[in-house]
């Protein structure tokens, strides 16, 4: 039995309160129940400037969200589609980090979206990932019309979706712990 792994999560939107950021947050608890730690970058209380902003290079954030990204072994990112791909702000917490940080790490990929499913933004995360030298696993999950996905205590209708994300929770802990 090998030393216990981390899980960083990555949200879409300033507020975690949001869809994709209730997603997140099942997504780590599901991490955890297969044997995880977690840790999350929270953009409302440390917001990170926009990469090549004036002084942004400097930035007491950006030092923070580099040194949490680096001490992760793996990445769970869930972003809302904004026109056909991710949020401005995953886009720019993905631009922060270099291989430095998370080459040769294992990563999972979630989106929600106001109209259908489809995997625009998936594609496009994992893209950016692999640019980031990152294995991406198979696993993967759209949530399309999300407005009707949630009941009021934010749980999953659609008890398949429950389902989904807890196998994509598992192989995200299982490949990163067999790959450490
Ligand atoms: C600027 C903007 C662009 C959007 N573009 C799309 C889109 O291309 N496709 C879609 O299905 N929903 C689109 N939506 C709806 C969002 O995907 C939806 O509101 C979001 O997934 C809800 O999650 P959130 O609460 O985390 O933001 C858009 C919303 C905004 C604000």
């Amino acid at each position: 039995m090998g030393r216990q792994i981390t899980v960083m999560g990555i949200c879409g939107t300033y507020s975690h309160d949001s869809a994709n950021g209730n997603l997140l947050k099942m997504g780590l608890a599901a991490c955890e129940a297969a044997g995880a730690k977690t840790i999350c970058w929270d953009n409302m209380e440390t917001p990170l400037p926009l990469v090549g902003s004036p002084d942004s290079s400097s930035d007491d954030n950006v030092k923070a969200f580099q040194d949490m990204a680096e001490s992760a072994d793996a990445y769970l990112l869930s972003s809302p589609e904004y026109h056909g791909t991710m949020s401005g702000v995953m886009k720019n917490q993905l631009d922060w980090v270099y291989f430095s940080h998370v080459g040769d790490k294992v990563w999972a990929v979630m989106s929600t979206l106001g109209g259908q499913t489809n995997s625009n933004t998936l594609n496009h995360m994992r893209l950016s990932a692999r640019w980031l030298h990152g294995n991406v696993i198979p696993e993967q999950l759209a949530v399309g019309n999300v407005k009707e996905a949630f009941d009021e205590e934010g749980a999953f209708i659609d008890e398949a979706m429950q389902e989904r994300l807890e196998k994509l929770a598992t192989s995200l802990v299982t490949t990163t712990e067999k790959l450490l």
